[in-house]
């Protein structure tokens, strides 16, 4: 099988690489230079080249809060682009699937979200991925949209290494306690698209690593496991304020992978270890 992956150079697509060559697949790995999603002739031009059996697509324009100030720019990249990549794999009949996000939802109340729930993005980045999801549905019916939050991997920056960071210099820090969801640990979540591309069980799915938590609850266990000694105090969302509005709640169901007989990811405490220990052997 040959699988042409976009965003190689970001946290997700570099582990996705990475888990195709262990199986024996070929991967071609692409990023800006190589294909600008937003360009529509060099992405027809590298995919009828190329011919994949499948495209894992990674890429994105992800700085959240930036984005409301860079409509045009974050809209190009995640539903112009993602249109444009969806048209030629609808047309040459590859696999496709489209990294999106819990963005899509507006975070009401405290139920799980189940992968066909109405969508309503509450910012800017959220409405583009809707939109991306909305162009896969329409050019493609060999599609996979996976729904994930809160990502973290060895290759990019994520809220990990930014607590790691501010650990270094910082005794006392307040994070926000009143959104909650679970985190995503790219190299589990790589082999789970691996095994999805090996199969015909299109349509929405939910994936991110087991159990739920606050982002407090997130940076509290991240300084435990790593033995620094930061307080850290619990604050709401509007004593942290942002430029985009953030949903509350990010709890997604599951369910559907076991369903269709993949493996749900291992819980976000184990995936947390193992990120520790990957990024200090590196
Ligand atoms: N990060 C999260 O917390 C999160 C949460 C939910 C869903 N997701 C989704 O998960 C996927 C992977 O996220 P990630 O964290 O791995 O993202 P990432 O680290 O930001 O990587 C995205 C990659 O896409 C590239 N890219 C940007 N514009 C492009 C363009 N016009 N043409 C080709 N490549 C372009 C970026 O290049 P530059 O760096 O040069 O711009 C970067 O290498 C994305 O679809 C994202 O929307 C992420």
């Amino acid at each position: 099988m040959k699988v042409l992956v976009t965003g190689v150079k970001g946290q997700l697509g570099y582990d996705v690489v990475n888990e195709l060559e262990s199986r024996g697949y070929t991967a071609v790995g692409v990023d800006v230079a190589e294909m600008d999603i937003t360009d529509s002739v060099k992405v027809r031009e590298v995919l009828t080249e190329e011919m994949p059996d499948a495209v894992i697509h990674c890429a994105a324009y992800t700085a959240v809060d930036a984005a409301e100030d860079q409509v045009e720019i974050c809209r190009k990249v995640n539903a112009d682009g993602t249109e444009n990549i969806a048209k030629v794999c609808g047309e040459i009949g590859s696999k496709l699937v489209y990294i999106s996000t819990d963005y899509v939802f507006d975070g009401e109340g405290t139920q799980l979200w189940q992968p066909d729930d109405e969508r309503h993005p509450l910012n800017v980045y959220g409405q583009t991925k809707y939109e991306g999801e909305l162009a896969v549905e329409k050019y493609t019916d060999k599609y996979f949209i996976v729904r994930i939050a809160w990502v973290f991997g060895v290759n990019g920056k994520n809220f990990i290494k930014t607590m790691l960071n501010l650990g270094k210099t910082r005794d006392e820090l307040n994070v926000v306690n009143d959104q909650t969801g679970s985190p995503t640990y790219t190299y589990d979540l790589a082999r789970l698209l691996v095994d999805m591309v090996e199969t015909e069980k299109y349509g929405r799915y939910h994936a991110t690593n087991e159990g739920l938590c606050t982002w407090y609850e997130f940076a509290k266990e991240i300084f435990r496991q790593a033995g620094l000694n930061v307080k850290v105090n619990p604050v709401s969302s509007d004593e942290f304020p942002s430029k985009a509005k953030r949903p509350h709640n990010s709890r997604m169901s599951k369910d559907k992978l076991e369903e269709n007989g993949f493996q749900r990811l291992p819980s976000w405490e184990d995936a947390l270890a193992r990120y520790l220990k990957e990024i200090n052997e590196k």
